[in-house]
């Protein structure tokens, strides 16, 4: 069979992950979808960089707008980042010409999901993004196709592996918080702009597209009640501690007889609980179904092999020739949801 072209923009954590795995298991990937995936071009800012993988065999492009609109390429796959700027037009670039788009973007698409996930329709193109929601857990794949039988009732978890990080180490190694957020930056586990991770924006974003899902609703990031971990001290977590509990960034969205709920806080779990026995990067998501009831996911939500794991399932779901819709469903049968307030915590 022909091979699957695909264009890579973006080679830093993740688009170095994704290399390295499509060097790694080129033959398993074949032949698992029946044909090879081929790197025609790839995109970064700095060509000189090493990036630990070899590009060599690779048009090298300056510009991800350009490598998005080639017409050797099958397949789009957006690695750079943020919500606006080269991201998003490339990502619209790709989908105007046909490509379809993979990426693990969670800030583009909670604010422009809606619109590309329309053009991506309009286009005939598919637009996934499994690694934008807790890395290398399945948890997109989960509601859109495992659950698809079922009416969602709740969504919620630990969704920002960074967080998880800071806040379990600064307890069990007792160290400062600046010492295990550079702990965190040297794994590859923040943001390009951490505040997006330690303000719970970040798990916010995640939260919004799995609430969309879920519930089949219009994205609707900014009716998120959103609260980060800036101000809790090692002394928050010691009493936590002292008291049988640990403090997690908790996100929760429900429907209510008022509407769509969705919140991310620091909430007090029990220490020996699934949730408080959650280690570093680790994320763990609960989805909640009228019919299955309660499935818990559970596995890296950040860092290089987990995201460039989740961003080869889509790629592959494309080569076996799966063409799903963005959110579970088309993007124009997604209704407004009216925004409840969380009750008192
Ligand atoms: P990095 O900062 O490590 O890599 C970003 C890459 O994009 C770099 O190669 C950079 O080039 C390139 N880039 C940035 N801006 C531009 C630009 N203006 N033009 C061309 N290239 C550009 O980010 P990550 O790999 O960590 O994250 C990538 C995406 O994956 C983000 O959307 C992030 O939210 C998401 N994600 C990340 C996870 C993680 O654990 N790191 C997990 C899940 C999702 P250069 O290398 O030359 O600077
Ligand atoms: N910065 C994110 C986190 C990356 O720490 O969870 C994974 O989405």
């Amino acid at each position: 069979a022909a091979p699957l072209r695909l264009g890579v923009a973006g080679l830093g954590t993740v688009g170095g992950g994704v290399i390295a795995i499509l060097q790694r298991h080129a033959g398993l990937i074949a032949a698992r979808t029946g044909r090879p995936l081929e790197v025609v071009a790839v995109s970064a800012r700095d060509r000189r960089r090493d990036r630990g993988v070899d590009l060599s065999g690779y048009d090298w492009m300056d510009d991800p707008v350009a490598l998005a609109r080639r017409d050797d390429i099958d397949v789009f796959i957006e690695l750079m980042g943020g919500a606006d700027g080269p991201a998003k037009a490339a990502v619209e670039a790709a989908l105007a010409t046909g490509k379809d788009v993979v990426t693990a973007n969670k800030a583009m698409l909670a604010i422009h999901g809606q619109s590309l996930a329309g053009a991506a329709e309009d286009a005939g193109c598919v637009l996934r993004f499994e690694a934008a929601v807790a890395g290398g857990i399945p948890v997109i794949k989960s509601l859109t196709e495992a659950l698809a039988g079922n009416a969602v009732t709740r969504v919620m978890g630990v969704m920002n592996g960074t967080c998880n990080y800071i806040l379990t180490r600064m307890e069990e190694a007792g160290l400062p918080y600046d010492t295990v957020f550079a702990e965190a930056q040297a794994l590859g586990y923040l943001e390009a702009d951490p505040t997006l991770d330690v303000g719970g924006i970040d798990a916010a974003h995640k939260l919004a597209l799995l609430a969309a899902i879920g519930f089949g609703t219009r994205v609707n990031f900014d009716a998120v009640e959103i609260e980060g971990i800036e101000r809790i001290s090692i002394d928050d977590i010691r009493q936590a501690a002292d008291m049988g509990f640990r403090i997690k960034l908790l996100g929760v969205a429900r429907m209510t007889g008022r509407g769509l709920e969705q919140r991310m806080a620091p909430c007090l779990v029990p220490a020996d609980s699934p949730l408080g026995q959650l280690p570093g990067a680790t994320n763990m998501v609960v989805l909640e179904g009228d019919a299955v009831g309660q499935i818990v996911l559970r596995g890296a939500g950040a860092g290089a092999g987990p995201t460039a794991s989740a961003v080869m399932s889509d790629v592959i779901e494309i080569a076996r020739g799966l063409r799903l819709p963005t959110f579970g469903q088309p993007a124009a049968t997604l209704i407004d949801a009216v925004p409840a307030r969380a009750a008192a915590p």
